[in-house]
């Protein structure tokens, strides 16, 4: 299987889990880059609008891989927009797939996220696995609330989400490296 990661990440959270997996699975990276710098009102906007993205050109052939990692924030219980810009711009070369996200943690969420990549995609993905900054701020405790907007992680953090991680990495049939 050749596995390419393609990922979204604004403020930095999801950037350091795409290139730890990138590293233990020895497999290609791709970054999706918008043409302008976006900020928190243009979150808003989009979602408000339904728009799409601005996305820059990428030079990567997407029929060359059999298997995709998918990876972006969640905003407002929604696809971060440029990778929902970028699945639907690049549907038919995209085959396997699974989705890993660093978001906050909102219970039920997972349910809605997998009904929108099957809408995107056509196609179920293999695995969704969300990882909670809720979880690294509380320990995991159920119920506790914290603010986990803004959070940004350390490459350590990860450690946290290992069951996790290596549950996702074992559903792509993928051999990984330890930690
Ligand atoms: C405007 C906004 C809305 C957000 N909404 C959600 C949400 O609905 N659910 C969730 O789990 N996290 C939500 N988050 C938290 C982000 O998903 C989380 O901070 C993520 O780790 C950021 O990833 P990044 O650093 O790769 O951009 C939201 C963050 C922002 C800025």
């Amino acid at each position: 299987m050749r596995t390419l990661i393609v990922y979204y990440s604004f403020t930095g959270n999801n950037d350091i889990l795409a290139n730890d997996l990138k590293r233990r699975l020895s497999c290609d990276l791709l970054k999706i880059e918008e043409v302008k710098k976006r900020n928190g009102f243009t979150i808003l906007l989009d979602i408000v609008f339904n728009r799409d993205a601005r996305l820059k050109p990428h030079k990567v052939s997407l029929l060359d891989y059999d298997n995709f990692i998918f990876m972006a924030p969640i905003w407002v219980g929604r696809l971060a927009a440029p990778l929902k810009t970028f699945l639907k711009n690049n549907r038919k070369e995209i085959s396997r797939y699974s989705f890993i996200t660093v978001c906050g943690g909102v219970e039920g969420q997972k349910e809605k996220l997998t009904r929108k990549l099957i809408r995107l995609l056509h196609r179920p993905p293999e695995i969704v696995t969300e990882l909670w900054v809720a979880d690294l701020l509380t320990g995991g405790k159920k119920g506790a609330s914290v603010k986990t907007t803004g959070y940004q992680i350390a490459r350590k953090d990860l450690v946290v989400f290992e069951d996790k991680i290596q549950e996702f990495l074992k559903v792509n049939q993928l051999k990984a490296q330890p930690v």
